[in-house]
């Protein structure tokens, strides 16, 4: 095959900093309160120095989670009877006049792009890159749901009717997109809001309550909360007066939280153990380039990532991808986000349990391409690990670790591939790469995951234009997805208009 045979020179990317520095702090829609985005490299880079300067002793979100402490279930009552309160009035404002308020809360949000990106580097190891397209998605949902609340009054047949209280509970990984996005998807369908951001990134939960408290949104309507009493927070989430749980985190948490209430009107986004094909069609270099991404980036820690890569046919043994691989998963400046250098950050807590097996031991059969390595003795710093010879139903296949390591598997045929694919119990994202119209036909009509990409690398789902949720135990209960033309209309209770009048 020519393929295999092409003189495989290692492809390293030249000036990685200069590309890096050139795409961050560029939001993703031309958003136009932004501080001055369009400013020179220099810039860029002494505005991102100052930023993770200040990110090694910021004290941002310490006050308000201090001032919100959910400390014994004698609270609970109180704390969501204020919010009902205040959620009649919020519910009886037009959807454009909700509109308004978000519409504020985006253009707040950008300006305030540094502070995010300062406290994401201090407590999730966030590099800077990768922040800031997350303070982009979070605009994103602001307008979006803005556009939404104005639309949703205006449809045939039925009516609105803004539920009291909902709850969101959102992940550590995306700690201001997933947040902002529930917070602000409830706040659109005029409900009241308790969110209690996740406990290891609580200080950009508290940022983003802050923002939204300053551009409008009251402050009995939207409550904060840091839940030190584990009572506490099994009686808020059990309660009945909560309308609509949003929840991302584990398929497992989402589980304990049913059991504790059965009926639990839960929007979950659960988790995922993702795959990207290439098959002998594919542009090759593309696909390394995306393979690398949607595998390490933030440290592979997205429920999107790719955990595996599965090679068709003769990619399988083509020289050329396994050298341009390796050299690229080998040429990532691994480093704390405080080194502007960075590509790729820490795990979020020192790696142990199944993270530490995934980062550290083998299955029958496999080996290590590139072994991971610990770089420190923090137990967070690791460098990126790829393993060959994954087999089928193995350990490694179906499981999801959640940091920074690449599987390697390899099948005959397309077919064969999708089954692999098919095989685990999630189904969140999945890639294919090949540039055969015939291909992407028998994969679309086959491979079950909830967003798929041609072409791409599988995460980074854009909001309006990629709507963002699983099959299978990648979701639990409404099965509705964020960033979605339906996403609201799940979020309130309707009455039919004939009833009305
Ligand atoms: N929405 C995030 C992504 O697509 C999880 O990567």
């Amino acid at each position: 095959n020519s393929v295999t045979d092409e003189v495989p020179g290692p492809k390293r990317t030249q000036n990685r900093l200069e590309e890096t520095a050139q795409t961050v702090f560029r939001p993703r829609f031309g958003f136009e309160n932004a501080p001055d985005t369009d400013s020179s490299l220099e810039q860029n880079r002494v505005w991102g120095r100052d930023i993770l300067e200040r990110s090694k002793t910021t004290e941002i979100g310490l006050q308000a989670l201090k001032d919100n402490e959910l400390s014994s279930a004698a609270q609970v009552d109180e704390l969501i009877d204020s919010v009902i309160n205040a959620s009649k009035a919020w519910g009886k404002k037009s959807g454009a006049e909700r509109a308004e308020v978000l519409r504020n809360v985006g253009v707040q949000i950008g300006l305030n792009r540094d502070k995010f990106l300062e406290v994401m580097a201090a407590e999730a190891g966030k590099t800077l890159d990768q922040g800031d397209t997350e303070v982009s998605e979070a605009i994103d949902f602001a307008n979006y749901y803005a556009l939404l609340a104005e639309k949703q009054e205006k449809m045939d047949g039925a009516s609105p009717v803004p539920v009291n209280l909902t709850l969101v509970i959102p992940p550590w990984n995306f700690p201001t997109a997933i947040p902002a996005g529930g917070v602000l998807a409830a706040l659109a369908a005029g409900s009241g809001v308790i969110f209690k951001p996740a406990t290891l990134t609580a200080r950009t939960g508290a940022l983003i309550a802050e923002i939204l408290w300053e551009a409008g949104v009251p402050r009995e309507l939207m409550r904060l909360i840091k839940v030190t009493d584990k009572e506490a927070g099994k009686k808020l989430i059990s309660s009945p007066a909560v309308d609509r749980l949003i929840l991302t985190g584990g398929y497992e948490t989402a589980e304990t939280f049913r059991s504790w209430r059965k009926d639990l009107p839960l929007f979950g986004e659960t988790s995922g153990k993702n795959s990207i094909i290439v098959t002998p069609n594919a542009d090759l270099d593309l696909a390394v380039k995306d393979v690398v991404q949607s595998a390490f980036g933030h440290a592979g820690q997205k429920c999107s990532a790719a955990s595996t890569v599965i090679l068709v046919g003769s990619v399988a043994t083509s020289k050329r991808f396994h050298h341009q691989l390796v050299d690229a998963v080998q040429s990532l400046h691994v480093a704390y986000p405080q080194d502007i250098e960075s590509e790729m950050g820490p795990v979020i807590a020192p790696a142990e349990g199944k993270l530490l097996s995934g980062l550290t031991e083998l299955d029958e059969g496999e080996h290590w391409v590139i072994e991971p390595k610990k770089l420190d003795e923090s137990g967070r710093l690791w460098s990126p690990g790829v393993r060959a010879g994954v087999k089928p139903n193995s350990e490694y296949h179906l499981t999801e670790y959640f940091g920074p390591i690449l599987g390697v598997m390899t099948a005959k045929t397309l077919e064969e591939a999708i089954e692999l694919q098919n095989a685990t119990d999630y189904g969140l994202t999945a890639g294919l790469h090949s540039l055969d119209s015939g291909e992407l036909e028998l994969w679309l009509s086959k491979v079950q995951a909830g967003n798929l990409y041609v072409n791409r690398g599988i995460t980074g789902a854009i909001v309006q234009r990629q709507p963002f949720g699983g099959w299978k135990k990648s979701t639990v209960g409404s099965g509705t997805k964020a960033g979605g033309p339906n996403y609201l209309t799940a979020l309130t209770d309707w009455e039919s208009k004939e009833s009305q009048s």
